[in-house]
């Protein structure tokens, strides 16, 4: 049996019991905003880190939903205090969200740090959210709960399914040959995505969020319950509630972080054909917990566990769809031995006992083992790519890719406005077969990794009925998309990785059955034209990115800042 921790013995007692004229002011200060000694005093503190922006439509909704969030916290005891955090809305935030994933981790561990905090609930789900809010929380380890954004409703345009940046892409590309005019263009416009919320295909949004889940960071399920569904408002409620207990039950990250919850976010992971961006995330917030994990073991993951989440972009539905056919727990369940039932959740329960007795309602949506969407012998979610052009790895996801195995003469661009300045130009000298590389988007030379590496394939090539090519850059991909993409390549040419080396012509070699991905060009060319390079020099001299320059780790390595990996006791704030 638990031990029950006592209000007294709470951090934010610190604050607020002590009979000092510190205490005094902390008490005073509350009563200004007009709170009765009876609401704050002997009650634990629960912060609602909130994503909420005016200019984030995933999270367009939080602003209810951390109220949501309150009235179960007042309702079991807490006293709840709401932080805005950064929100770092996708497609809007330039060049990357990913330059700030870190900054939101720091912002969320300090705030829980500084103010008089006992545990958390947080407000996030769009795509660097999710990783950015739990990585400062589990560098703080105070008792938290992930309460996920939710994915926004289905959208269909004339009869047909339309997901969020999936079709963006698909609808862009008929755009390009003629299928459609620039009215229909502008008629998807207000078609595609119908409400607040993530996006509803399994990009990254979906993807961590349901990673999340299945780590037991949130009440089981809770990653597939659709953002304007009542039942979200439900869950936020639920969520002020439980977290008012795991504080009393000093149930903290720590406590269910393990290696079994670890491998079974990796298992869902995999699964739902999720995207690769989440190989990054996991790495920066398995090492905030002080796991390891590597591209490796995930690989090793993915060889294993085929696409049953028949999705977009791997397969053919939404995320509303998957929440209508039993949502997540279901998938834990078809998941069979690679899920580990022992494992502990938010919910002061086991994974096994969250998901006891779930039944499927739609065999095609969530499939079985012996019924994959896409068998591995077809593709995986994410394959592990080494060679001379990646010595540290490149990852793809060939479950939405055509080409597999390719040889074929690269053509270079360095960075993103070369390749707009060029890529579309008739006399351009390209072809099915050739290698779309582009390079200079890395962690360092993005800087932050920007989604550049779904390269478009050239108007005129799309004309002709080409529908995939190989790329490569050693930025990332929306999670969203699809193609024989092969992203994260480590080291970054901004650093001096062999893709700064590649040259317009050189033969690329890739080989995903294998795990390869070389250049064909002798050591000896190699040598000569490392000798001959010269680091690129960054324009950024001050303020944030200049510091992310200065401390990100590689892809393969999370890219996390080098100061804030590891599990290094922060001090607590002295007051005085
Ligand atoms: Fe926010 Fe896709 S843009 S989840
Ligand atoms: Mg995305």
């Amino acid at each position: 049996m638990q031990t029950r921790r006592k209000v007294e013995d709470l951090r934010s007692q610190r604050w607020f019991a002590s009979e000092d004229i510190r205490g005094f002011a902390h008490r005073q200060r509350l009563q200004q905003m007009g709170m009765r000694r009876e609401e704050f005093l002997g009650k634990p503190v629960i912060a609602i880190l909130n994503t909420w922006s005016d200019i984030s439509p995933c999270h367009a909704h939080l602003r209810d939903r951390a109220e949501a969030v309150k009235r179960g916290v007042w309702q079991a005891g807490g006293f709840p205090i709401e932080l805005p955090a950064l929100s770092v809305g996708e497609v809007m935030v330039k060049p990357t969200t990913m330059l700030y994933r870190n900054f939101l981790a720091m912002e969320a561990e300090e705030l829980l740090r500084s103010h008089p905090v006992d545990g958390c609930v947080l407000l996030g789900g769009c795509d660097k959210s999710t990783p950015g809010l739990l990585m400062g929380a589990l560098s703080m380890n105070l008792p938290t709960l992930f309460c996920p954004a939710g994915p926004m409703s289905s959208g269909r345009w004339r009869g047909h399914v339309t997901g969020a940046g999936t079709h963006t892409k698909k609808y862009w590309t008929q755009l390009q040959t003629g299928e459609i005019d620039k009215d229909d263009w502008i008629d998807l416009e207000s078609r595609m995505t119908r409400s607040h919320g993530t996006c509803n295909t399994m990009g990254t949004a979906s993807t961590m969020t349901s990673i999340v889940d299945a780590m037991g960071l949130t009440k089981t399920g809770a990653s597939s319950v659709p953002a304007a569904d009542s039942a979200h408002p439900r869950l936020a409620a639920w969520c002020g509630a439980r977290i008012v207990e795991m504080v009393f039950e000093d149930l903290k990250p720590s406590d269910f972080m393990s290696e079994a919850s670890l491998r079974n976010g990796l298992a869902v992971y995999m699964a739902l054909g999720g995207s690769t961006n989440a190989a990054i995330h996991l790495v920066a917030m398995a090492r905030r917990a002080g796991l390891d994990l590597s591209l490796a073991d995930m690989n090793s993951m993915a060889a294993q566990v085929p696409v049953l989440a028949n999705l977009f972009p791997s397969g053919n539905y939404l995320m509303e769809d998957f929440w209508f056919a039993g949502g997540l727990p279901v998938l834990l369940d078809r998941l069979g031995d690679f899920i580990d039932r022992d494992a502990k959740t938010v919910e002061g329960r086991t994974l096994g006992a969250a998901i006891e007795g779930v039944a499927c309602y739609d065999e095609d949506v969530i499939r079985s083992m012996d019924n994959p969407v896409v068998p591995l012998s077809k593709g995986r979610t994410l394959v592990l790519l080494k060679g001379n052009l990646a010595p540290d790895g490149a990852v793809m996801k060939t479950s939405a890719a055509e080409l597999p195995k390719h040889r074929g003469p690269a053509l270079v661009f360095d960075g993103p406005a070369d390749m707009a300045a060029r890529i579309n130009d008739p006399n351009l000298d390209v072809s099915a077969d050739t290698v779309l590389v582009l390079r200079g988007a890395g962690p360092v030379g993005g800087p932050g990794m920007p989604e550049w590496g779904n390269l478009p394939i050239p108007t005129k090539l799309l004309k002709q009925g080409v529908t995939d090519m190989v790329r490569i850059c050693d930025g990332r991909m929306s999670g969203t998309h699809y193609g024989t993409c092969i992203l994260h390549v480590a080291p970054e040419a901004a650093v001096g990785g062999p893709l700064a080396l590649l040259r317009t012509g050189d033969m690329v070699v890739l080989d995903a059955e294998e795990g390869r991905l070389d250049m064909e060009v002798s050591e000896d060319d190699l040598a000569t034209r490392r000798a001959a390079w010269v680091p690129p020099v960054s324009p950024y001299r001050r303020s944030f990115t200049a510091l992310y320059q200065k401390h990100v780790s590689q892809a393969p390595d999370g890219c996390d800042f080098d100061f804030l990996e590891g599990t290094d006791v922060v001090p607590e704030p002295p007051i005085y």
